[in-house]
């Protein structure tokens, strides 16, 4: 069985992913890939919190380890086809932990 090329984690749960619309990401993102045929190379998975809090929607893309805050839905798309099939990051929404790169 193949294994998938990228991991994408979404936090849909704790105190504050949920209120900015975590799980309508979600649900995007996959349908997204489900689009374009590629839910046998990328998996969007539900994850739990991830300590950071406050910082709008988070998720987390593996292998590369690129972190994301303050995602929208209207954000999907772009991350979708820029950095998941693009192999571009989204410099406007990356996220070190201490506030995104761009501040
Ligand atoms: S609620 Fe998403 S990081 Fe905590």
């Amino acid at each position: 069985m193949d294994v998938f090329e990228k991991h994408v984690f979404v936090c849909v749960s704790g105190k504050t992913c949920p209120k900015e619309g975590s799980e309508e990401i979600c649900s995007a993102m996959r349908q997204e890939i489900a689009a374009l045929g590629l839910k046998k190379q990328i998996r969007i998975n539900k994850s739990g919190c991830f300590d950071q809090c406050g910082n709008g929607v988070v998720m987390v893309v593996y292998p590369e380890r690129t972190w994301y805050a303050h995602v929208k839905p209207g954000d999907v798309k772009e991350i979708v086809e820029k950095h998941l099939v693009g192999g571009q990051p989204l410099q406007r929404l990356l996220y070190d932990g201490g506030g995104r790169r761009d501040k």
